[in-house]
């Protein structure tokens, strides 16, 4: 395939999975499920004003576009926090609908122009943008209180008993951290450049924490006991009420985007803070990876001393490899991928849960911005930790050993789980 339509199934993929995550009628669209989301019909109007901006007007703002400047900066997300959106004047479903259509085929045509030889990075951007707006959706959506809008998802392999609370050892030495535009044409700002990293020799989980083991910290009073929690970590457990991950019942239930149902042993743990992660973390006798650790454990190749593209080598992610697309609607139990395992035999790297680090958002070094200079660099200096992996919600399409997600470390209605380490 080239890379035009390589980009052009990737845009229609996208825009596939966003309709059908706005296919409900318009007061559900304009629903605030919680003051931590947006109403749906923001997020959806958003996706196309992004993409004009991006592809159809140099990512100049000031450019005239195809709505009127003051609705155009109803979709800013620095002008507008999500819990104000809910009362702003939006666009209804229809006129989002109707706008993003427009705007799609637009960027089609601009697309058809593509010099064959160009990579197409503002298209790439276009669709890391719209499936990551896809994946706050169905965190809004797992919000939302009533009967359920979806089936309780797709299915998913079995797991492997053993493998829960195991741990690979990483031995110390150099690697390469982050990736250029030659091997990764569209990785993002925050992954560039490349650069070689000692690290010291350390241990790291075979796969995510699972939700028994959770349970044990529960039972073992481990949300009562502050000398498991960080000083900052404590007070937000105090503040906050924290005694089990969100959405556990006390009987031993959940609720998943209204589906009430027995806790899953075996399932990575989700919809944990940083805070919990780390709590969690020294309960167990170990502690979170800082995310260069993590970018190690899964992408570097010890024999081969280069990076592999995948944790599992070069072959584009597969139902056998990896949980990730959004349609299971939940982690795969751990041990579900064996052959997804990265070259040290981490599994679960991709996919699933997105896992906590240690590590603040900072530049590597020699940062440079991209065109949507405001994706990273606002973020550098704030209260944010970084998330790696990406979860069962993210599309393969987007998704890389480098890259970097972060959230502040008190948010836990994203899907977020832990991962162990261990100075060996
Ligand atoms: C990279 C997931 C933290 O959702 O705030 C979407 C992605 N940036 N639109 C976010 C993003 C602008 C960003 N994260
Ligand atoms: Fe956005």
């Amino acid at each position: 395939m080239t890379t035009r339509e390589t980009l052009a199934q990737q845009l229609t993929r996208a825009r596939e999975r966003t309709l059908r995550l706005v296919d409900f009628d318009d007061a559900e669209l304009h629903r605030q499920y919680s003051p931590l989301m947006s109403p749906l019909v923001w997020d959806l109007a958003h996706i196309g004003q992004q993409e004009e901006l991006w592809l159809l007007r140099g990512g100049n703002p000031d450019r005239p576009g195809m709505l009127a400047p003051d609705v155009d900066r109803l979709y800013d997300a620095f002008v507008h926090s999500r819990a104000s959106r809910v009362d702003l004047p939006l666009l209804p479903p229809t006129d989002a609908r109707a706008y993003c259509a427009t705007v799609r085929s637009r960027a089609l045509d601009a697309l058809d122009s593509l010099d064959a030889d160009d990579s197409g990075f503002n298209f790439g951007l276009v669709i890391s943008h719209e499936n990551q707006h896809d994946e706050t959706m169905l965190q809004a959506l797992n919000l939302r209180a009533g009967p359920p809008l979806f089936d309780a998802g797709s299915a998913l392999p079995a797991g492997r008993a053993g493998v829960a609370g195991t741990s690979v050892l990483i031995p110390g030495g150099p690697f390469v951290l982050g990736v250029d535009e030659l091997t990764e044409p569209h990785s993002l700002d925050n992954e560039r450049p490349p650069h070689t990293v000692e690290l010291p020799p350390f241990a790291i989980g075979r796969v995510p924490v699972t939700n028994a083991e959770w349970r044990e910290f529960i039972d073992d009073g481990g949300y009562h006991q502050q000398r498991w929690w960080s000083e900052p970590g404590w007070a937000h457990r105090q503040e906050a009420g924290l005694t089990a991950p969100e959405f556990w019942g006390h009987d031993g239930t959940r609720t998943r985007f209204g589906h009430i149902e027995t806790i899953p042993a075996d399932e990575p743990v989700q919809h944990v803070t940083f805070f919990e992660a780390e709590a969690y973390a020294a309960w167990a006798g170990a502690r979170l990876p800082t995310e260069i650790e993590w970018e190690k454990a899964c992408a570097w190749d010890p024999v081969a001393g280069s990076r592999r593209r995948f944790p599992w080598g070069t072959s584009e992610p597969t139902e056998a490899l990896a949980n990730l697309g959004g349609d299971a609607r939940r982690p795969a139990p751990v041990g579900a991928y064996p052959a997804g395992a990265s070259a040290y035999g981490v599994e679960q790297m991709l996919g699933d849960v997105w896992e906590w680090t240690t590590s603040p958002l900072r530049p590597w070094p020699g940062f440079t911005p991209m065109v949507y200079d405001r994706y990273t660099e606002p973020f550098f200096d704030g209260d944010y930790r970084i998330l790696r992996g990406g979860s069962w919600a993210v599309s393969a399409d987007i998704l890389r050993p480098s890259f970097r997600n972060w959230d502040h470390p008190i948010r836990r209605q994203i899907f977020s789980g832990v991962r162990l380490a261990w100075d060996v």
